[in-house]
């Protein structure tokens, strides 16, 4: 059976209340072995690791988006380290500069992702970035201040250059439900020239639902709809996605200290009792 891993899932959001159990069993039946969830903002952050703490096939990320930049102080970057402290904390994130809803001033954004990243450096975890419409003052702070670092591009909208230079940096590309909709040209066109062995695939459920549900709360079955629009992408047979992206992110986060089969055998059990 087809194994795949969804490098960005927010199950942690209240969209997933109701019915968690649910969306954890449907994305084991599609194949989906593990999972990153990762924070948001503080509170978001704290309900990551606690996830993670319950759900063998469920790894945390924390940090402080940068929509909330501004509810980035010293203490909290006390307490995301304090958080981090967690083994099931395994990255950073997700963090970065988003200039196209710009809910924080811009220069407060820039100093809570170089802050995050001196973190993620101090603490050597990876890094889970989130640009959108700052690709080049993102690249910018990368190449400055994260040489050395490993870390990923999420839900990648940049072009061919941007993608370059990330994997210049020896970064990772992550693609996520708009690499399936029918007017993402431009982006199937970017993807369709990078390597397979720089690639992850991701949800960012509860939003961005691949286009067969586009509109509807997404979640981690849905990433094998986006694995098939990568391997139409780029040619190549489904099962090789799914064995190299799964990999790729099983490399980035060093889940391979964590075994699949441990957690297919502790699926509904818990970590802590
Ligand atoms: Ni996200």
């Amino acid at each position: 059976m087809l194994k795949l891993v969804d490098s960005h899932a927010h199950l942690d959001f209240p969209q997933f209340d109701a019915d968690r159990d649910a969306v954890l069993g449907r994305a084991r039946e599609a194949g989906v072995v593990q999972v990153v969830n990762p924070g948001a903002d503080l509170k978001s952050s704290r309900r990551a690791v606690a996830l993670a703490e319950r759900h063998a096939e469920i790894f945390a990320a924390v940090g402080v988006h940068p929509h909330d930049a501004l509810t980035l102080t010293d203490e909290t970057l006390s307490t995301l380290a304090q958080l981090a402290d967690s083994p099931y904390v395994v990255a950073i994130g997700e963090i970065g500069l988003d200039y196209y809803r710009d809910l924080s001033p811009r220069e407060q954004q820039r100093w809570a992702f170089i802050q995050q990243l001196a973190l993620a450096r101090s603490l050597e975890l990876p890094v889970i970035v989130h640009v959108r419409d700052a690709h080049e003052d993102a690249m910018r702070i990368l190449e400055r201040e994260a040489t050395g670092m490993r870390g990923v591009l999420h839900c990648f909208s940049g072009d061919l250059d941007v993608a370059r230079r990330a994997i210049a940096l020896g970064w990772y590309i992550s693609v996520a439900g708009p690499l399936t909709y029918p007017n993402a040209k431009r982006l199937r066109g970017v993807v369709s020239q990078l390597p397979l062995e720089r690639l992850l695939v991701e949800t960012d459920c509860p939003y961005l639902s691949p286009q067969p549900r586009r509109g509807k709360r997404n979640e981690p079955a849905h990433v094998r709809w986006v694995a098939e629009q990568l391997a139409e992408t780029l040619g190549v047979p489904l099962d090789r996605v799914a064995e190299i992206t799964s990999g790729n992110t099983r490399e980035l986060f060093s889940l391979s200290s964590f075994s699949e089969e441990a957690s297919e055998a502790n699926r509904s059990g818990s970590r802590v009792s």
